[in-house]
């Protein structure tokens, strides 16, 4: 059902925001500057689709999570709670970005099946956007394999 897959969209979207910022945050090494920058672009874009998403599901006529303790529930990215190294970090977005990648995929066929374009059309933008990190996070990750 498109909002169930909705709202466990928002919750994984707001885990992979923060983890993004957390990490924007607190990395270190000699990448600091990029990295820190790189972060920030990741978690400023995830965060400013969590408000569509719950105004999707609201307008679908269901309401929307919004604790600490709901998302924890529904997420699909687990939260980091010690400081990984700069590659790590990079790593663990990755691996975060395929999860999310998968989920936007089940939403946009749940969107397609419910006749619900507009929320379709919202998720290609957002696929198109974590396809895009996902491209840069492996080019980093490349970059220091060298
Ligand atoms: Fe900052």
């Amino acid at each position: 059902m498109l909002t169930d897959d909705l709202k466990t969209l928002l919750a994984t979207t707001y885990s992979y925001s923060i983890k993004a910022q957390y990490f924007h945050w607190n990395v270190e090494g000699p990448d600091f500057g990029q990295l820190h920058k790189f972060f920030q672009k990741i978690y400023e874009d995830a965060s400013s689709a969590i408000d569509p998403i719950a105004e999707y599901i609201r307008a679908l006529g269901e309401y929307t999570p919004g604790s600490f303790e709901r998302f924890a529930q529904l997420t699909q990215i687990q939260g980091q709670v010690k400081v990984p190294r700069a590659r790590l970090m990079l790593e663990e977005l990755l691996v975060d970005s395929d999860t999310i990648i998968a989920l936007l995929n089940q939403c946009f066929a749940s969107a397609e099946q419910e006749n619900a374009q507009d929320v379709a059309n919202f998720i290609a933008e957002r696929l198109s956007q974590h396809n895009k990190y996902r491209w840069q996070l492996r080019s980093y990750l490349k970059d220091a394999r060298a």
